[in-house]
C-alpha cells in the first residue's frame, strides 16, 4: 500500500517504521506539507488543534481515505463534532480514528509481547478494510467499537486511557471467551 503520514513524528513516524517493515511504501510529511496524491491512505498524526493547519499544507488530499490518529489534549479545540470530522472535511472520503488509543513509545515492543494487543477503532464502512489491515500490519489486533458517528465520545474516552497512569504506557487486549 502506498501510506503518507501527515505527521512524522512519535506517532506519524513510528508507525511508519512498523508499516515499512511491514512492507509498505510509506512517505512522511511534516509542518510544511506536501503532496499526498499518490497516496492510497493517508495518516493523520499531528497535533489536533492543527489539523486544519496541517492539511490545508497538502495537495492532493481530497478522495483519500484518511486514518486519525490525532487526540483532543490537551483540550478539544475548534467546532467540528470530532477531529476526525475535521479530517474528513479536508478529504470528502471515508475516514477511521485509529491509533489514537495506543502509546507511541511502545511501537517498538509491539511484537515481543505473548500475544498481540488490541488496537481500539471506530471507521466509516469505507475505510474499514483498509485500516483493520494496517492495524494488523503494526501488530495489533483491531477491535471495531463503532462508526464514525461515535468518534467524539472515542476522543473523549483518552481520558480514561490516561487516568491508567502506568509509566510508559500500556498495552491493551479484548478476547472473547477461550481466546486468552
Ligand atoms: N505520542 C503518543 O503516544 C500518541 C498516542 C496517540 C495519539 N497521539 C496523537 O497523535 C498526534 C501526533 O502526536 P505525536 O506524539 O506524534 O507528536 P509529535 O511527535 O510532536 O509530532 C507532531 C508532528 O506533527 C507535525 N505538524 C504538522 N503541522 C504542525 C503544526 N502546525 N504544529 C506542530 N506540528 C505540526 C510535526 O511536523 P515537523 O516534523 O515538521 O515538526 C510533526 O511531524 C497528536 O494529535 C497526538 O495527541 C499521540
Amino acid at each position: 500500500m502506498r501510506i503518507v503520514t501527515i505527521g512524522r513524528g512519535m506517532i506519524g513516524g513510528g508507525l511508519a517504521g512498523l508499516w515499512r517493515a511491514a512492507g509498505h511504501d510509506v512517505e512522511e510529511l511534516g509542518r510544511d506539507g506536501g503532496d499526498a496524491s499518490h497516496a492510497d491512505v493517508v495518516l493523520v498524526a499531528v497535533p489536533g488543534d492543527k489539523i486544519s493547519d496541517a492539511l490545508s499544507k497538502v495537495t492532493g488530499i481530497e478522495g483519500k481515505i484518511a486514518i486519525d490518529a490525532t487526540n483532543i489534549m490537551p483540550a478539544r479545540q475548534g467546532d467540528f463534532p470530532s477531529y476526525a470530522e475535521e479530517v474528513k472535511s479536508f478529504t470528502h472520503a471515508p475516514v477511521a480514528k485509529s491509533f489514537n488509543m495506543n502509546f507511541a513509545e511502545l511501537f517498538d515492543a509491539v511484537h515481543e509481547q505473548r500475544v498481540r494487543p488490541s488496537n481500539w477503532y471506530v471507521s466509516d464502512e469505507g475505510a474499514r478494510e483498509v485500516t483493520e489491515q494496517l492495524i494488523r500490519d503494526a501488530g495489533y489486533d483491531p477491535v471495531r467499537v463503532g462508526d464514525l458517528s461515535r468518534a467524539r465520545d472515542f476522543e473523549d474516552a483518552v481520558w480514561l486511557l490516561m487516568g491508567v497512569q502506568p509509566t510508559g504506557g500500556v498495552f491493551y487486549r479484548f478476547a472473547v471467551p477461550g481466546e486468552l
